[in-house]
């Protein structure tokens, strides 16, 4: 018995012309966790896509526990054992977890679907991932993070020999991140290959035996994640050093631009009040679902709150196109529900919160591929042309679009809700650059993220939230740690 279940040689893929995976190889043992590393559009993705028969490969072979793969269909590879839990959710919100989990391989009595047996099945599989939630309950009615947690139970039902998990902890609380991790655990000790795509470095360190590190859609290396440290594993990723270095903002005042007050939404803002100044930087720190998101949203006027809100000493009008009109914007979290129009171009997509100030009369193609070219060069974004399918770009690529629309409002006050998820360390580092640009030019910046070493590195003060309410705002001085951050989260 050879000691890799899954070998995959010679991988070799390109859409329209454009080579996305060149001569790739990747190996899984059985029994270890094999991270894969690489940059926003790297090809990881892609690979996976190749292995789950997603995607076709030009040329390159797959071999699975000694038998080789061939005319790999999505419904073969999951009968050959290979399992995929995608960074985009692959639910039906409309059909209740029990039948989510059994599609396409449910039980059956006679000429019936057997649905008692399904339902104490799902429940098997939901105890093994920890989630405490009746199998008849309608996917759509669960959070993000509980979805999550049905596509791995969902993954483990099909015996795998191999599982996939493609960016699972991106929309996760750090609780579940801590049930997913014990859950991998388990599962390694059954000898299954586990494949595990994450841009956190963090987890790689916690639950990686190697990491195999892509870029530009070739094979770079693989290493023994004990033997290798991160500064060595980015510069294998980007190619160049990276800084973790706190940033210096010298364009901080003590100018008032938005004054809240006493802002209450429901029960999940209870009178949060602060000040945000011209050319600062203010990080919102606090576990998920302490309300930053709620507040960023009572702000730009996409709830009804009660409260006061000024910006430049006026009140601004509940109305999110108002607002924004104004000059303040908030960058969504979400970027497939409220950031991105999948269908559309790129440059579309980046004109859209700007019809206004383009339509003269008429909105000029040319001028918007232009201003697309530019923020696909300045932000390094991965696509063959502006007019690119915004759904055709790798996650991380997407993520920079949402941003890219916004910086192009032209806007005084900026609410970035954790705007570096699933973004590589190399662009990370650009969409800081941008940031700090932006209040070196007198703009201010709010910035949301559940990322501490971000938000200490980024802000001038740090606002923690606590249940709804804000419990503190501190001066991020050389006394800041991140457990004395988190010790006003908690
Ligand atoms: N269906 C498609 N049509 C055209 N191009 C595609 C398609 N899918 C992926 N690509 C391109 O292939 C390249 C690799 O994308 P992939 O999604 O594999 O990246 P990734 O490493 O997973 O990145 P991320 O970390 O951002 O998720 C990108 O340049 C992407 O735009
Ligand atoms: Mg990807």
């Amino acid at each position: 018995m050879s000691e890799n279940i899954l070998e995959m040689r010679h991988i070799n893929k390109s859409f329209f012309g454009n080579q996305v995976l060149t001569d790739v190889n990747f190996d899984v043992r059985r029994g270890e966790v094999h991270c894969l590393l690489g940059e926003n559009g790297a090809g990881k993705s892609t690979l996976i896509k190749i292995l789950s028969g997603a995607y076709v490969c030009e040329s390159g072979e797959i071999i699975l526990d000694g038998q080789k793969l061939e005319n790999i269909t999505p419904s073969s590879s999951i009968q050959a054992g290979i399992s995929v839990v995608y960074q985009e959710l692959n639910m039906m919100p409309d059909l209740p977890i029990y039948e989510n989990v059994f599609i396409g391989k449910e039980f059956t009595k006679g000429i019936r679907f057997d649905r008692k047996r399904q339902i104490q099945e799902t429940q098997r599989y939901l105890d093994i991932v920890g989630l405490n939630v009746d199998p008849r309950v309608l996917v759509g009615e669960l959070s993000i993070a509980q979805q999550q947690m049905v596509e791995i139970a969902k993954a483990i039902s099909n015996n795998a020999k191999v599982l996939v998990l493609d960016e699972p902890t991106a929309s996760i609380t750090d609780k579940e991140v801590r049930i997913l991790f014990d859950t991998v655990k388990d599962l390694r000790k059954t000898g299954i290959g586990i494949i595990y795509i994450s841009h956190r470095m963090a987890e790689l360190f916690e639950i990686g035996d190697r990491v195999t590190v892509l870029r530009d859609g070739c094979y770079v290396g693989t290493k023994n994640i004990s033997e290798i440290t991160e500064r060595e594993l980015t510069r294998m990723m980007v190619g160049r050093d990276v800084s973790f270095d706190k940033v210096s903002n010298p364009g901080r005042t003590d100018q008032v631009v938005l004054e809240v007050r006493d802002l209450c939404y429901k029960n999940r803002v209870k009178n949060v009040s602060f000040d945000l100044h011209k050319g600062e930087i203010l990080g919102f720190s606090g576990l998920v679902g302490a309300g930053r998101t709620e507040v960023a949203k009572c702000i730009v006027g996409a709830y009804r709150h009660s409260g006061s809100v000024k910006f430049q000493g006026e009140e601004l009008p509940c109305s999110v196109a108002e607002t924004a009109q104004r000059g303040v914007v908030y960058l969504s979290e979400d970027r497939k529900g409220e950031g991105l129009v999948l269908m559309h171009s790129l440059s579309e997509n980046v004109a859209l919160p700007n019809l206004k100030k383009l339509a003269t009369p008429l909105v000029k193609k040319g001028k918007l591929r232009q201003i697309a070219e530019d923020y696909i060069q300045k932000l390094r974004i991965k696509a063959y042309s502006a007019g690119m399918e915004a759904g055709q770009l790798s996650g991380g690529n997407q993520q920079k679009v949402v941003i890219s629309k916004w910086l192009y409002s032209d806007a005084d006050v900026y609410i970035f809700d954790e705007p570096t998820r699933g973004i590589d360390v190399g662009a990370r580092d650009e969409i800081y650059e941008i940031m700090l640009n932006l209040v070196k030019n007198g703009d201010s910046i709010i910035l949301i993220s559940s990322d501490l070493v971000e938000v200490i590195r980024m802000s001038d003060r740090i606002a923690v939230m606590k249940e709804g309410e804000l419990s503190t705002i501190l001066e991020n001085d050389e006394t800041i740690t991140q457990e004395k951050v988190l010790s006003y989260a908690f």
